[in-house]
């Protein structure tokens, strides 16, 4: 039975599906205008079961048109996660600009057998912006060679070396392979058995390059389950150089995309040029089977803009919300030089306090202080900075439903990496997550909440703090 419907929770301009499950998003590509966004989906139920790749199109990155479900499963297995290109220079013989999938096959049959060759890789494509697919007739093109965990190929062009180079999760480990038509595919490398974080199995990885003040670096991302530094599901990465066999990182130092615990398996866009746009999932696997919405389970982080930033020797990636956000503002209020001496409440000053927004605050100097969403039942939500532990959190403790998991409840905690002086931070809020962005997106974190009112009431804490300015918009979605 399908419990009763939770349209309070329905996100505006964060993608969910209409109904039934969802997690990873897969094959995010751009595509004469358009952004495709497909996704693991299970259109017979509220929970996770055989994986099809759901689809969903937007001209802006946050107002989104769910289509027919792309791919099912077929007698080759589940359509498990994976990547789209766009062919171009038709090296695959698909057609030219053919849209070509490149996911996992999981066969839950040979999985009983035990000998470890149930994730296979396979190929589908699309002549018609992804309204319709064909699966390629010599799947799988990568079959497994008795690795366990075997899956999530991420495919991009290689220009120096006029390759494609599939970025594939083996176990604890990424494994490189490239191909010049999609279709044969030769191993390169190995990377990663002995760095990074090993709480769980390697998932969902993507490699691409960023550049800083002239200087190409490549970013190898590895999404962890479990593993997390706030438990599950979390996106590590690596930065250091890669020549189209084998990736160098510059640094053993482990890092994370995102704090929060409600952020995994974002792998970025495909084609869209000098922009790198990353997307994650907004869940975990701790609790993602349960959480208390209904007809639909789980939505997608807003897609995020990474950049580089160099802190001390080491780099590292930055996330800001990307900008097409703010062309969803409505009109807000701004506020100048506001003084919080322990407690303001700002709801009468913001006239009224919706449940999906973007607050941006300015705090003069780098000090402990907290914004905190509450209402008349007693429930709050707290995202603050504590000085003495150089630390961001979101406490979510207290802020709803958090009974339907153990796992669930919980204030999580992301270090400060930035140097010096306090810098701008950004909030955003859709009716049931809050993504948290600060110091020019060094810091990171998103979290889900599910308050049994809406939390309209926001009030900011701190011993004595200047705000030199505050903004605050309602956002329009869908
Ligand atoms: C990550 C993941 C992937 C797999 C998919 C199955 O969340 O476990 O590794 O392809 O989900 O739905």
């Amino acid at each position: 039975p399908v419990p009763p419907a939770t349209p309070q929770y329905r996100p505006a301009y964060h993608f969910s599906p209409a109904a039934h499950w969802m997690n990873d998003p897969n094959g995010m590509v751009y595509s004469k205008g358009v952004y495709h966004l497909f996704f693991q989906h299970y259109p017979d139920g509220m929970v996770w079961g055989p994986m099809h790749w759901g689809h969903a199109t937007s001209p802006d990155l946050l107002t989104w048109q769910e289509q027919p479900i792309a791919l099912f499963p077929d007698s080759l297995g589940y359509i498990f996660s994976g990547s789209v290109v766009i062919d171009a220079n038709n090296t695959a013989g698909f057609g030219p600009n053919a849209m070509v999938a490149i996911f996992t096959h999981h066969d839950p049959v040979t999985e009983k057998l035990g000998t470890n060759k149930h994730q296979n890789q396979s190929l589908a494509y699309s002549l018609d912006e992804g309204k319709t697919w064909t699966k390629y007739q010599g799947n799988p093109v990568l079959k497994n060679p008795g690795i366990q965990d075997f899956r999530d190929p991420k495919v991009s062009w290689h220009a120096a070396t006029k390759k494609w180079v599939m970025t594939l999760a083996t176990k604890d480990c990424i494994t490189f392979y490239s191909s010049s038509d999609l279709k044969s595919w030769a191993k390169e490398s190995e990377f990663g058995a002995t760095l990074g974080a090993h709480g769980g199995v390697w998932e969902c990885p993507d490699l691409f390059p960023l550049t800083l003040n002239g200087q190409t670096h490549w970013v190898l991302i590895v999404n962890l389950n479990p593993g997390a530094p706030n438990g599950g599901s979390g996106t590590q990465y690596f930065v250091g150089r890669f020549d189209g066999h084998t990736f160098t990182p510059s640094s053993t130092t482990t890092k994370w995309a995102d704090y929060g615990p409600d952020d995994y398996a974002g792998v970025t866009y495909h084609n869209t040029g000098s922009r790198r746009i990353f997307q994650g999932w907004m869940s975990n696997w701790d609790y993602s089977n349960q959480v208390p919405t209904s007809p639909w389970r789980n939505a997608m982080t807003v897609p995020r803009e990474l950049g580089l930033q160099k802190v001390g020797a080491e780099l590292y990636l930055t996330s800001r919300p990307v900008p097409e956000v703010s062309k969803l503002a409505r009109p807000g209020v701004s506020l100048k030089t506001i003084r919080v001496q322990k407690q303001l409440d700002l709801t009468p000053q913001l006239k009224s306090v919706g449940d999906k927004f973007e607050l941006k605050l300015t705090p003069q100097t780098l000090t402990t202080w907290a914004v905190v969403l509450s209402n008349s039942q007693g429930e709050e939500l707290v995202i603050g900075f504590d000085k003495p532990k150089n630390e961001y959190y979101i406490d979510r403790r207290k802020a709803g439903k958090t009974d339907f998991n153990t796992k669930f409840a919980g204030r999580h905690t992301a270090p400060r990496l930035a140097t010096g002086g306090p810098t701008e931070l950004t909030l955003l809020v859709d009716a049931s997550s809050v993504e948290l962005f600060t110091d020019q997106g060094l810091t990171v974190m998103t979290s889900t909440f599910f308050p049994s009112q809406p939390l309209n009431k926001l009030q900011l804490r701190a011993a004595d703090l200047t705000v030199t300015q505050l903004r605050y918009a309602p956002l329009a979605g869908k």
